[in-house]
């Protein structure tokens, strides 16, 4: 592994914790248990190769549209996870973070956020991002309204940026998706404009180390053009 090529902000998309359980003929909730032990590990992992920003898609708007149970054992699992695990974050000098809409968020999961935020806010190693009431459309038409409310008439791009949830997070310079999936499924749109994509079928429960080094080394050998031409020819 080259460590001066490290992408500086990877962003996942974890999916297919369902798929997960049912090839073994569990409920779908047994597959986000087991999808959360691969979050920690993901992290620690992310954390000691020295990634400076990680951001994990944890729950889109869309996915209120799930069965209810789901749902809430869903969201008790990123309360029990955040509640029990800050402890462990501050110990590895990681700073936690949340991005989507606040204001739809459950009064006990926002405030549980908030928390998580608090006492993580002095760690100044790795930047973790969780995307919860993630939308990426909704957060382009939240900064939208709010550049209104600021009677400004024009804005340039780098103004924008300036009204995302997170504007100090640089654009995701990696996106890994797991499942097999070919889509953004509403991330980070305004982001990802020069994000390098990788796509695995390995399901998120299965994704470990070995796995995110394939992709590490998979982004390592790419050309990043942004446009322009190869530099020497
Ligand atoms: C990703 O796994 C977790 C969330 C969206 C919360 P899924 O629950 O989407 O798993 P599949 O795609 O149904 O297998
Ligand atoms: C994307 O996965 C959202 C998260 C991983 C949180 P989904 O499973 O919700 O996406 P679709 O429905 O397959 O596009
Ligand atoms: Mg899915």
């Amino acid at each position: 592994m080259n460590l001066y090529k490290l992408p500086r902000h990877v962003a996942i998309i974890m999916d297919g914790n369902g798929r997960w359980a049912k090839l073994r003929g569990l409920p779908r909730v047994f597959g986000h248990r087991e999808g959360a032990k691969t979050v920690e590990k993901t992290i620690k992992f992310a954390n000691e190769i020295g990634i400076k920003h990680l951001t994990l898609y944890a729950f889109s708007t869309e996915n209120w549209n799930r069965p209810k149970e789901e749902v809430e054992a869903i969201m008790s699992l990123l309360v029990e996870y955040i509640n029990t695990k800050v402890p462990s974050l501050i110990e590895d000098n990681i700073k936690l973070r949340f991005m989507g809409r606040r204001k739809d968020l459950p009064e006990m999961i926002l405030k549980t956020v908030q928390e998580g935020e608090e006492k993580t806010k002095n760690c100044s190693g790795m930047d973790l991002v969780v995307a919860l009431n993630y939308s990426g459309r909704a957060e382009i038409v939240d900064a939208v309204n709010e550049i209104i409310k600021s009677g400004k008439k024009e804005i340039t791009e780098e103004d924008f940026k300036n009204y995302l949830y997170l504007p100090d997070l640089p654009d995701p310079d990696l996106l890994i998706r797991t499942s097999g999936e070919q889509r953004i499924s509403n991330f980070m749109l305004w982001q990802m404009a020069y994000t390098e994509f990788y796509f695995t079928p390995v399901l998120w429960p299965d994704f470990d180390e070995n796995e995110f080094l394939k992709a590490l080394y998979d982004y390592q050998n790419r050309e990043r053009r942004f446009g322009r031409v190869t530099a020497v020819e």
